[in-house]
């Protein structure tokens, strides 16, 4: 009896191991698809814009994030997943992938090359953070980013993908847009926000009094304190702008009216990394879905993240998507998309003695670029339509023991049912599965 209740105690042990670390997710099913699907919805418009793939590691030295993200920021002081690899270097999981490609870039030299200074990328990105919807420890981005010049043209093209990707994913999303400045337009507002701030740090959050000494534009990040009248009273990035830094916004602004994108401009708009200058943005989905976290893509322009990794001065701009975010976004929709438009063929295999015939069609059917699915245990044609009704499929081909006796196939599409020579089915499939589209 004892030793029983201390197996159960084992048992039990092994049992949360193998849950899913928090934070983290098995994809499959329905979520699957939609990853799929929005992958592919992201290459097809990047690929219209001549933009290349880049993979790079899921872990680089910490000091890459460090160097770039901001050591202030909640991503590295907080969030970073930094663990000692066998020789005690210091590692980190990546938080964003932003920072990998520069580092790559500077690498390989890639900007000597032209094809590859526009470039896309897709993968998991980690950050310990506490999880919630649309908030996960590891998550999925789509991402882009392009070093091709310091243009208001290549920021309205970055805004355009992200916009075009939301609009083919049929999302209603709204553009949120900002410029936070050069670095000493920056530094400027920073210090005269401090200032003001000053004046009623004790009405802040514990947090924002921390970020009041560290990077008070993160304050009008705080759900509670922006709110606050004196957070509305307070002086905004827009009334330090350069005249170029105005022109520029403007520019990027005449742009998006022109080609009706709509947007909101908002100069409160910050963001949680710290290498962003000029152009930052947002898409916000219309509606709030199941009051997951809301941003759906994100980014901005960054001047100095080249240099401050070692590397010549160039700016960059990108966004990443978090594909998490618009997968639940999708499944809001009553209309969602299929794994796989071939249509589904299902081989209903009726007779033990036709097992081998029916397999026969199977290895044939896929052979020629056909979707097929059969039962392998010969069964009552009632039992096979409740198997595959879970397929749903487009055409049903019953090989019963009539059939094997002629060598023939019944090919059921819709309501019409034919008999026809099993060596003609090939032929016959591809007549009016392209009569169907
Ligand atoms: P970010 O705002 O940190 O920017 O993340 C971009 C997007 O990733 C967010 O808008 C959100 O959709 C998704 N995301 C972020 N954190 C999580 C999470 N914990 N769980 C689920 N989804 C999440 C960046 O990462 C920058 N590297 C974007 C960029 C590229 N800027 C310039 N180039």
């Amino acid at each position: 009896m004892h030793d029983n209740k201390n197996i159960m105690k084992k048992n039990k042990v092994i049992k949360t191991q193998w849950q899913t670390p928090r934070g983290t997710e098995d994809i499959y099913g329905i979520n699957e698809i939609l990853k799929q699907n929005i992958e592919k919805t992201c290459e097809e418009i990047v690929g219209i814009f001549n933009y290349q793939k880049i993979e790079t590691p899921m872990f680089e030295y910490a000091e890459v994030f460090k160097r770039t993200v901001g050591d202030t920021t909640d991503i590295i002081t907080k969030e970073l997943y930094e663990f000692h690899d066998k020789k005690d270097r210091k590692m980190a999981l990546r938080p964003e992938g932003t920072a990998g490609i520069v580092r790559a870039i500077i690498e390989h030299n890639l900007l000597k090359t032209r094809p590859f200074n526009k470039l896309y990328y897709s993968g998991a990105m980690f950050r310990y953070e506490r999880p919630q919807k649309g908030r996960q420890r590891q998550f999925h981005q789509f991402g882009v980013e392009n070093f091709v010049s310091k243009s208001h043209y290549v920021d309205f093209e970055i805004i355009l993908i992200a916009h075009l990707i939301l609009e083919k994913l049929n999302i209603s999303a709204k553009l949120v847009i900002n410029s936070l400045g050069n670095f000493e337009t920056r530094t400027q507002f920073s210090l005269h926000l401090k200032k003001y701030l000053a004046k009623f740090s004790r009405q802040l959050s514990i947090n924002s009094q921390k970020r009041l000494q560290t990077n008070p534009l993160r304050i009008f990040d705080d759900k509670i304190d922006r709110t606050k009248k004196f957070m509305k009273d307070a002086p905004k990035i827009n009334e330090f702008y350069s005249q170029q830094e105005k022109n520029n916004f403007e520019k990027i602004i005449a742009m998006l009216k022109k080609h009706k994108i709509n947007y909101e401009i908002d100069h409160t708009l910050v963001r949680g990394l710290d290498y962003y200058t000029e152009t930052i943005f947002e898409f916000v989905p219309l509606e709030l879905v199941n009051n997951q976290q809301s941003t759906l893509i994100a980014g901005g322009r960054y001047d100095m993240l080249m240099e401050n990794l070692g590397g010549q001065n160039k700016s960059g701009i990108g966004f990443a998507l978090g594909i998490e975010r618009i997968i639940e976004t999708l499944k809001q929709k009553k209309h969602l998309p299929v794994s796989d438009d071939r249509p589904l063929i299902f081989i209903a295999n009726l007779s033990e003695n036709g097992t081998e015939k029916a397999h026969d069609l199977v290895i044939n059917l896929r052979k020629n670029g056909f979707r097929v699915e059969w039962n392998i245990q010969a069964q009552k044609l009632s039992k096979i339509f409740v198997q595959s009704d879970v397929f749903n499929p487009d055409v049903m081909i019953i090989i019963g023991n009539e059939e094997i006796n002629k060598n023939n196939a019944q090919i059921k599409v819709g309501k019409t049912q034919k008999t026809i020579a099993i060596n003609e089915t090939v032929t016959y499939l591809r007549n009016i599965l392209k009569k169907d589209k």
